[in-house]
């Protein structure tokens, strides 16, 4: 029997280069983008323009710029099977931003939780683009039309912006924009920093931070200083109240290996903290050795990273131009 094929469902994701890429982004989202590479049309970009609403070392963020598509590469975003392209390349992107803005409120943006956190740790720096930040993540998910966007717990909110905004625009204009849902993974939607149980894991606490490109050595280093908890039971049991650190770790053990939470339970019944923190470390380690070893590869064959970056730059704006001008003819710009 002939079969019919259905066009595939289409996915879409950026991660800021504004510090190295970790183990939160990459078990929050890379890891989840890389295990669907063949069942959808995928999208992933480098965020640089977002970037920028924090100062940056401009020879820094060219150099992760390059890094992170090493990375993602690494990861098993093949450039053949997904669209891999840096934000900045893709006017597009800031061309829809404003389009967005003006059918953005600014109550709206007041809410985001994003915003009130880097405003209150930027405190010298509460620019513009800080506020309409999420206005720009919405026009880098609509120019695309996908329908999900894969990404961690802490960007739900952004997404959920963006729904509202294209119904808005929808509302007046007729069907412009796909609605896109975000796609959370089950496991490691959420991963907190080693030595602060109570806040995710980012670049800015780096001793509780696993980068991908860590020695093994660092990583290691980083499992062994691990915060577990005080309480008296010292039992490998996930309890997210009362054992934050303890589920981290399990968090993290079952997202690499697939295991359930009974099942790490079970694993380590009798066995305590002392025999567990390495071993999550050691898989850790092993699962990050190979994206390391070929990223580093990679990163030695600039001609090749550059000619990606160029491919996929004019593969995403022939999809972005199509959505832009769309916009443009809806909201009455005179056309030549
Ligand atoms: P960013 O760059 O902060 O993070 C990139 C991705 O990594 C996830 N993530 C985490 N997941 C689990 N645990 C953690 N500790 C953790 N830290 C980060 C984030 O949820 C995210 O999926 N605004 C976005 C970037 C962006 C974007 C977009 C994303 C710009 N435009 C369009 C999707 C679609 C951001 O700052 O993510």
């Amino acid at each position: 029997m002939e079969e019919t094929l259905q066009p595939k469902k289409r996915m879409l994701s950026g991660i800021q280069p504004s510090g190295d890429l970790h183990l939160g982004n990459y078990l929050g989202a890379i890891k989840n983008w890389a295990d669907r590479v063949n069942e959808y049309e995928c999208y992933y970009f480098m965020a640089d323009l977002h970037t920028i609403t924090v100062r940056q070392e401009p020879a820094e963020l060219r150099r992760r710029s390059l890094s992170q598509l090493a990375q993602y590469i690494a990861c098993g975003l093949d450039p053949e099977k997904n669209v891999l392209f840096l934000q900045s390349h893709v006017p597009a992107h800031a061309q829809l931003a404003w389009v967005l803005d003006c059918y953005t409120m600014f109550g709206e943006l007041s809410r985001m939780t994003q915003f009130k956190d880097k405003s209150a740790k930027y405190k010298d720096n509460i620019n513009a683009g800080l506020f309409t930040y999420p206005v720009l993540m919405a026009a880098d998910i609509l120019l695309y039309q996908p329908d999900y966007v894969p990404v961690g717990e802490d960007q739900k909110q952004h997404v959920e912006l963006t729904r509202d905004i294209a119904q808005r625009f929808n509302s007046i204009y007729g069907d412009v924009f796909k609605i896109p849902e975000p796609f959370i993974p089950k496991t490691g939607a959420r991963i907190y920093g080693l030595t602060t149980p109570e806040a995710k894991m980012s670049k800015s606490i780096p001793d509780g931070c696993v980068f991908l490109l860590d020695s093994p050595d660092d990583i290691r280093r980083k499992f062994k200083k691990a915060v577990t908890d005080s309480d008296t039971e010292r039992c490998v049991r996930f309890d997210k109240v009362n054992k934050p650190g303890v589920s981290n770790l399990m968090s993290i053990y079952s997202t690499l290996t697939g295991k359930t939470f009974e099942q790490i339970e079970q694993e380590f019944e009798g066995k305590g903290y002392g025999a567990f923190k390495p071993a999550v470390g050691d898989v850790v380690i092993e699962h990050l050795r190979p994206i390391r070893e070929e990223a580093e590869r990679l990163m030695k064959d600039k001609a090749y990273l550059n000619d990606v970056y160029l491919k996929g730059a004019q593969q995403a704006s022939y999809v972005a131009n199509k959505t832009l001008r769309k916009v443009y003819k809806k909201v009455g710009f005179y056309q030549i």
